[in-house]
Parts: C-alpha cells; sequence; structure tokens
C-alpha cells in the first residue's frame, strides 16, 4: 500500500490523531500519570494510545530536545506507521515544531522516510498477506512548498529503499541473475534510468574471468548490468558505483555449513542498494552523472564449479589463484572494478556484502569503510551519519598485500586468519585504477537484521541505499 503525505493547516475530519510529545513537554501533558503507568516515558519512538478528544488518540515520544536528531524523526515516522496501520488515515500533530536548529527540510524528510519504511512488509509470498490499511498521512503545520517536498523527497527515496528490501528478502531460487536484471530493467524503465545488459556471449567477450570463474557451478547463467544516470542541469563530475550481486551463495566447493547459507539469498545485497539508490536519482537530481557496475551470478557447487586452485584472469589482465570458492564477491567485484575504471570516473564507490570478518570486527549494524582517498571516505562517512546508517572506518594498509601473494598467479583470492576485511579490500583495490579515488562498504553486517526495529522488519534492510542517495547529493570531487 502507498501513502500519501500531506502537509495540512489543519487536519480533514475522520483523521486518527497522531500527537508527539517530547520527554519536556511530557511532564505538562494531560495523560502524564496514565502514559507513566504503561511504562511511557517519551522515548524517541514509543508509542501509546490515550483517550483524545475524538475517540483515540495515538502519542509518539520525541526524546528530550537536547538529544534530537534527524534520526529521531525517523525513528518516530516509524512508529506512527507501525502504531497506525489498520487506521486509514492519520494526521499528526506537534512533530514538525520540535526540530529546534534541525532545517525543517530535513526534519520533513527523515519523518516521511520514517513513515514509509516503518510500513514496509515483504508480502510477496504470503497467501494472505496482513497489508497496512494506512493510505492517507496529514502532517499538520507550517512550512509550506520546501517542507511537502521534503516529505516528496523523503518518500521516493524511502520507497527505493523499499525496492532494495524486496530484492534482498526474495529467495534465490527465482531472484536469479536473469531475473534480477529484467526487473532492474523495468525499474529503469519507470523510474528514468537506463540499464544495459550484458548476457554470457558479452561476459565472455568481455573476458570477466572472475564473474565466469564463479558462475561456472551454475545451471544458471551470468548478467552484467550497467546502469546510468545524468543530471537535469549541470554536473559535477562522474561517480561510478558497484555493487556485489551474488543472487545466492552457497560457497561453491568451499561449501558452507547449512545454518549459514539461509541468509545468502541476500549476498546480493550491495547490488540492490545500488539499483534501490538509482530508483531514487530522478526524484533527488544530484548535480553528477551516475554510472552502475553490476556482477549477478549465483555461487553453486555443479559438476564443473571452479576448483580450489584454479585461476582466473580477471577483465584487466591480473590472474587469481582461487584458494577458497567462498571468497567469490571479491572475485566478481574484480570484474566490475576493472569495468568501472576502463570508463574513467571521478570516483568509484562499490558496496558488498563481503565478508564475516567485517561483522566480527565491527558487529552486526555497522558497514565497513576503506578506501584510498581520505576526501571521498570522510563523504562516505558524513553521507551515512546524516542519513542514520552506521559506517566505521577499517584500516587498508600496504603492507598487508603480502597476504594475498600466489606462487603461479598474480594472487591469491585469500589471506590469512586476520584482518579479513581488510585483507578483502586490498584485494579489490588490485582492480581500481590509479588515481581514482574510491571506498569500499562492506555491508555484511547492517544488510540484513535478525530483529525488526521501528523502520525495519527481519531481514533485507536495503542499507547503503540511503548513504548512496546522500553522498551523490552532497558530492564534491576529492582532493
Ligand atoms: N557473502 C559472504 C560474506 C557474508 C557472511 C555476508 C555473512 C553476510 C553474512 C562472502 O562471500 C563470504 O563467504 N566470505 C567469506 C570469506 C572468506 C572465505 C575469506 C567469509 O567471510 O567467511
Ligand atoms: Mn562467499
Ligand atoms: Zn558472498
Amino acid at each position: 500500500m502507498t501513502v500519501t503525505i500531506e502537509l495540512v493547516k489543519e487536519a480533514s475530519a475522520g483523521a486518527m490523531t497522531v500527537a508527539g510529545v517530547t520527554a519536556e513537554a511530557f511532564e505538562d501533558h494531560p495523560h502524564h500519570a496514565l502514559l507513566s503507568e504503561s511504562g511511557f516515558a517519551a522515548k524517541v519512538g514509543e508509542t501509546q494510545m490515550v483517550p483524545g478528544d475524538t475517540g483515540v488518540e495515538l502519542v509518539v515520544g520525541l526524546g528530550p530536545d537536547a538529544e534530537r536528531d534527524a534520526d529521531s524523526f525517523r525513528t518516530a515516522g516509524g512508529a506512527i506507521a507501525r502504531a497506525a496501520k489498520k487506521q486509514q488515515s492519520v494526521a499528526v500533530h506537534d512533530v514538525l515544531e520540535t526540530g529546534g536548529e534541525i532545517a525543517p527540510s530535513v526534519v520533513g524528510q527523515a519523518l516521511a522516510e520514517g513513515l514509509v519504511l516503518g510500513g514496509y512488509r515483504y508480502t510477496a509470498l504470503k497467501s494472505d498477506p496482513e497489508d497496512s490499511s494506512l493510505a492517507s498521512i496529514e502532517v499538520v503545520g507550517k512550512g509550506g512548498k520546501r517542507v511537502q517536498s521534503a516529505f516528496d523527497v523523503g518518500r521516493s527515496i524511502a520507497e527505493a529503499v523499499c525496492i532494495a528490501r524486496d530484492l534482498v528478502n526474495e529467495p534465490g531460487g527465482t531472484l536469479t541473475p536473469p531475473a534480477l536484471a529484467k526487473k532492474t530493467e523495468k525499474l529503469g524503465a519507470a523510474l528514468g534510468f537506463e540499464v544495459t545488459v550484458l548476457g554470457p556471449k558479452e561476459i565472455k567477450a568481455a573476458k570477466m574471468g572472475g564473474l565466469l570463474g564463479v558462475n561456472r557451478g551454475s545451471d544458471i547463467p551470468p548478467r552484467f548490468l550497467e546502469l546510468s544516470w545524468k543530471p537535469e542541469g549541470s554536473s559535477r563530475g562522474v561517480v561510478a558505483l558497484v555493487g556485489k550481486g551474488v543472487t545466492f551463495d552457497s560457497g561453491g566447493l568451499s561449501l558452507k555449513p547449512s545454518d549459514g547459507m539461509l541468509a545468502m539469498k541476500g549476498d546480493m545485497g550491495g547490488a540492490a542498494a545500488v539499483i534501490g539508490a538509482f530508483c531514487a536519482l530522478d526524484a533527488v537530481q544530484p548535480r553528477v552523472e551516475v554510472r552502475g557496475y553490476l556482477p549477478l551470478t549465483d555461487n553453486m557447487t555443479g559438476g564443473d564449479a571452479t576448483r580450489l586452485g584454479d585461476v582466473l584472469t580477471i577483465s584487466n589482465g591480473k590472474t587469481v589463484e582461487v584458494h577458497n570458492t567462498d571468497a567469490e564477491g571479491r572475485l566478481i567485484l574484480a570484474d566490475a572494478l576493472s569495468k568501472a575504471t576502463a570508463d574513467e570516473p571521478d570516483a568509484i564507490v562499490d558496496v558488498a556484502t563481503l565478508t564475516g570478518a567485517c561483522m566480527v570486527a565491527l558487529g552486526d549494524n555497522h558497514a565497513g569503510i576503506m578506501g584510498t582517498s581520505d576526501g571521498l571516505l570522510e563523504q562516505v562517512q558524513e553521507a551515512s551519519a546524516a542519513v542514520g546508517e552506521k559506517t566505521w572506518p577499517l584500516p587498508l594498509p600496504q603492507e598487508w598485500r603480502s597476504n594475498l601473494d600466489s606462487e603461479i598467479a598474480d594472487m591469491k583470492n585469500i589471506g590469512g586468519r586476520y584482518g579479513g576485511a581488510s585483507i578483502a579490500g586490498l584485494f579489490l583495490k588490485e582492480f581500481v585504477g590509479e588515481g581514482i579515488p574510491w571506498v569500499h562498504i562492506d555491508i555484511a553486517g547492517p544488510a540484513f537484521v535478525s530483529k525488526e526495529t521501528s523502520t525495519t522488519t527481519k531481514d533485507g534492510t536495503g542499507f547503503g541505499v540511503r548513504t548512496l542517495v546522500q553522498l551523490l547529493k552532497s558530492y564534491k570531487r576529492p582532493r
């Protein structure tokens, strides 16, 4: 169900009242005693029904003034969408005016994102889906056109996140590389970006030995997608986005244990984040040209699967000895980074569910970031902080490169036991053109969650879409 989010001066009759309450205002709230008794403390995103002037009213906590940031509004929006899913229309009061120093457009965008994200469910495979019936959200307040257009942008971005979630949540048996390519073509036609699909013949002609090597154990052919979007006005340069698109990662002959394999339908979370970001570009209109490079395959164990010890030749000519077929993401990204490099962009950002080691290092809700340009790293960090997606820097020391030395090829695809996320990063770096600022975002942790929050359901989160969109919006050519 898509909702409308509208700024109004006065709520229409029949809409259930939702009232924001800050920690400060809670002290004087008419239902203070009742609310306190139920455990409500006006924390961000807490909700509770209370008796109102015209039937029940939903109260949503906004926390103390000093702690409120953009993400508080996203969380509150998500909580409202959850708590009001049985309503048809709601009118949200006393929220917009609590932004303090935060710009009204930032407040409006974050609130709208939360309202859409909180209503998300993956229902495609339920015979009797429990859909939210919430169709109309009025937000009562001032701000005029600027706030309304912030709502519209927030909605477009959140819908793009939901597209990425649907892709991550779809099982690997149906979201195969050809199916994902088809879906992306449809999205491109509907939302205004170009999609070029390379099949096995073109992939062979391009000598993408990493992608072909990983695909070798599969009965399903690979795809390589090239996405492109250009701004209507002036452009500050060309940013290339690369996303890991392993539609199912069994580990290949280095087979994963059963428990670790279930989540691997989501091993295309990086590709989903890039596709999602493209879906929002027309609405956001960043002042950069954007290109996308998505290698798509599953990683299976068929009779002619890549064997340990096999040597693959990546499209830039470098050779890789495969010591572990479960380190497949870097093999397909090698081809994609080589292709992105050949097209000479001003910057490259890749997003990938690349290593369990990144989760060991940072926990499961931070993405690891590393790269070759402090300026671009800073921009990625700032973008992610602004949109409430958590990232944290990891080192990329060249002296660890010897971990990847091979006796018979230019490198092998795994290193030692320690620093696995960085070793993977050093592998990728081999395929990024000298002098092109590059950042790698390892989203193995935050691409999926095991517990729902007010803005995400269990499983696919669409992590990365918001950071990428914000990065493009604020992008400056790094020094
Ligand atoms: N797709 C996995 C990484 C992953 C693990 C993502 C858990 C999300 C959750 C990747 O292809 C992989 O298997 N990596 C190996 C690398 C190792 C063989 C060097 C890993 O992390 O164990
Ligand atoms: Mn793997
Ligand atoms: Zn993988």
